[in-house]
């Protein structure tokens, strides 16, 4: 990533324009339209001392956005993210007011591309399952496993056996002194809709919308890929000790989460 981009400042001008985004710091190492675009996105929002939800969004397809969220976790003034969104330049600037972006860790297959704009702009390392995509150029730094070191003291990190197996590597990462679970597709908690264009808000009012609930696509997709034992995987989450949930879609689930994990896993699977 570290090549020089001479010829792309006209045309990352234009991008910055053309979106309204406030791209005034270039990229140190890659070309402005090899990355994704900065969608519209919300504030920082500090749920707990030193973590902190941001809601986003991304185009799909055409007229098609859906609401997203990233995570943050500052620990001795270093930085990881959690399902990465790019920031437009004036909340980067509160992001780095916050510390130092050190970490991408990888909760998510399908959530991955904006790693490159952080591991371009601050050369933070990534942390992945084996397997995971990653997007424009992004590579690996660090495999995760079970066994294997978080870039986060204490924190413990849950696998989605069933998830592996259908080549759609996907975790969870408890932080038991919140009683935090951050998840990306494999729990969401879609309480309302936001940040949807319109036909995507009627999707998410018809399949996604509930409390800590397994994304319905992200389900599908794990068992049609020979994932059949994830009901089993939700059993052993649900032995965590977590009472807060912060996903990569809806909103920050502060207070019983686990218990509507169990309600929603067991509709789920009951179906
Ligand atoms: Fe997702």
């Amino acid at each position: 990533m570290a090549a020089p981009r001479p010829a792309a400042r006209g045309l990352t001008a234009h991008i910055a324009q053309r979106f309204a985004l406030d791209n005034s710091r270039t990229m140190p190492g890659m070309t402005e339209e090899k990355l994704q675009r900065c969608y519209p996105h919300g504030d920082l929002e500090n749920v707990f001392p030193d973590v902190f939800f941001l809601r986003g969004s991304i185009q799909m397809g055409r007229g098609v956005s859906v609401g997203r969220a990233m995570t943050i976790v500052r620990q001795e003034g270093d930085l990881t993210l959690f399902n990465a969104v790019r920031l437009n330049e004036p909340r980067l600037a509160k992001l780095d007011a916050l510390g130092k972006v050190r970490h991408i860790l990888r909760t998510g297959h399908h959530h991955g591309s904006d790693d490159a704009f952080y591991a371009d702009r601050y050369g933070c390392e990534i942390w992945a399952l084996p397997g995971t995509k990653l997007d424009r150029g992004a590579t690996i730094s660090h495999e995760l496993s079970t066994t294997g070191a978080l870039p986060l003291n204490d924190a413990k990190l849950f696998v989605f056996e069933a998830a592996m197996t259908a080549g759609l590597p996907e975790a969870a990462v408890l932080l038991p002194g919140e009683r935090l679970l951050i998840t990306t597709d494999a729990l969401q908690n879609w309480e309302h809709v936001e940040n949807c264009s319109f036909l995507a808000s009627i999707l998410v009012k018809v399949v996604f919308m509930g409390q800590a609930k397994p994304g319905p696509f992200w389900v599908k997709a794990v068992k049609k890929r020979g994932g059949t034992t994830l009901v089993d995987d939700y059993r052993r989450l649900l032995e965590l000790d977590f009472d807060n949930l912060l996903s990569g879609h809806g909103q920050p689930l502060l207070g019983g989460a686990r218990e509507k994990a169990r309600a929603s896993i067991e509709r789920t699977f009951r179906a």
